[in-house]
């Protein structure tokens, strides 16, 4: 019945998250409210690296892709359970280390890194670049030489696997914002390149085929190019690299009907690839990075609403509105995303209706589903819309001048306020007065 092992029901005939009871936590944090269940995080923290250690000893880690849910609980949580962290920001950069996250496990990526963003993860100490183009490679390279270092980096390269589609076409993701293609030998004369460039050492490739993933082929076929690629290198330029990050995109499941493979089945038939590549190619085992963020997070969060008015359209449609919206979470407006809802207060009612669920901004796509099944409701009832632990605070604005929900951690059956609500103050205390 629930789409999450967070999610449960208790005598009152009331949604529970982590064992605490969601009207509740509406009541005591006010609504819109991301609920993120702590335990749920930790148990896939700690399966990632479990896997990782099982079937790559000591050659393999997980990077929390922080981008899907950064603050500074969500770091603290990462360094707790031993994970490395995958930043793109000086803004994610500075949350991690704003909580004493150990700079050698942050891999620094990006297709944009400012200079100042540079300087500062140099400074910093993080363990890894993720080079994108060939002007962040002379600008890394010329801040490490001043500082007389060299930094330690991974390329980004795009493999030609287009995994949304399925379609191996091998031109697939050329078309690409991200990394270098291989085809054509884009990929490996710029490597070429970088290997001359005084200040960096290229230790490694990197590359991610896409989010939402639930397929392994696509995996396996990434890792068996990127292989083929490392030897293509070896062959060329002499040079020798040892570390593959294989990047992120496991699938989570938002409805029923999604299916995700087990990390753990990931990982083992991944390693095979790995290691059956390796042999073929004459290369030795790399170490392995990976870097998941949705999965890690996703299914962990819910968001609280407060039901306002029902709008029945006859022969149209029934609007449901509520006190959040594409605000807190603008997945379905941008990518038409499926998410899972109910009615937190009457949670084992049947869902006898179809509704559309519509924000509250000054915008018709402003919705979170439609003609999605939920209990019969009425204003004043509390929404719960699952797995938005992922890309939904972290993607948040303030259009409208909406102020952005707050986020409390719940373990345990306790819940903790970790992200404060923003005011109506804190919405207008950039403006500068005339
Ligand atoms: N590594 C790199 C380099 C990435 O670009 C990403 C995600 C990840 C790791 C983590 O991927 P994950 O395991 O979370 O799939 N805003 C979109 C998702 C964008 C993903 C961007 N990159 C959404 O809401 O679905």
């Amino acid at each position: 019945m629930f789409i999450s092992e967070s999610l449960g029901s208790n005598e009152q005939g009331h949604l529970t998250i982590g064992g605490a009871d969601a009207v509740e936590l509406a009541r005591t944090y006010g609504t819109p409210l991301y609920v993120m269940d702590e335990n749920l995080i930790r148990k896939n923290a700690r399966l990632y690296r479990d896997s990782i250690d099982r079937y790559y000893g000591g050659r393999g880690r997980v990077l929390y892709a922080s981008k899907a849910f950064s603050c500074k609980a969500a770091c603290r949580l990462a360094a707790e359970e031993g994970l490395g962290l995958d930043v793109v920001s000086g803004g994610e950069l500075r949350t991690a280390m704003s909580v004493g996250f150990p700079p050698e496990k942050i891999c620094f990526h990006g297709n944009y890194k400012t200079p100042e963003e540079i300087d500062m993860a140099l400074d910093y100490g993080v363990g890894r670049f993720v080079l994108d183009n060939a002007l962040e490679v002379e600008r890394v390279g010329a801040a490490a030489a001043k500082r007389g270092i060299r930094t330690k980096c991974l390329v980004r390269i795009t493999p030609g696997i287009d995994a949304h589609t399925h379609d191996f076409i091998m031109t697939g993701k050329i078309d690409s914002k991200f990394g270098t293609p291989i085809e054509k030998g884009a990929a490996l004369r710029f490597i070429g390149e970088i290997l001359k460039t005084e200040g960096i050492e290229l230790v490694g490739l990197h590359c991610h085929i896409g989010s939402q993933i639930f397929e392994l082929e696509p995996f396996r076929h990434t890792a068996e190019v990127m292989i083929g690629f490392m030897a293509e290198i070896r062959d060329t330029y002499g040079a020798e690299l040892s570390e593959l990050n294989l990047g992120g995109g496991f699938g989570i499941k938002y409805i029923e009907s999604n299916d995700p493979v087990p990390y753990d089945k990931y990982i083992e038939s991944v390693e095979g690839v790995i290691a059956e590549a390796c042999r073929k190619h004459g290369l030795a085992l790399p170490f392995v990075y990976m870097e998941p963020g949705r999965s890690l997070v996703g299914e962990a969060g819910t968001t609280l609403y407060t039901v306002g008015a029902i709008k029945e359209i006859e022969g149209v449609r029934t609007y449901v509105a509520i006190d959040g919206g594409m605000t807190d979470n603008p997945r379905y407006a941008l990518y038409q995303a499926d998410y899972t809802a109910a009615i937190a207060n009457r949670i084992n009612e049947p869902k006898s209706e179809r509704v559309t669920i519509a924000g509250r901004c000054c915008e018709s796509g402003d919705l979170i589903q439609e003609n999605t099944p939920i209990q019969k409701c009425e204003s004043g009832d509390i929404l719960a819309v699952f797995a938005t632990g992922a890309y939904n605070y972290s993607m948040a604005s303030n259009y409208n001048r909406v102020p952005r929900p707050p986020v409390v951690f719940v373990r345990d059956g306790q819940a903790r306020l970790v992200v404060r609500r923003e005011t109506f103050d804190d919405v207008c205390a950039l403006d500068v007065d005339e």
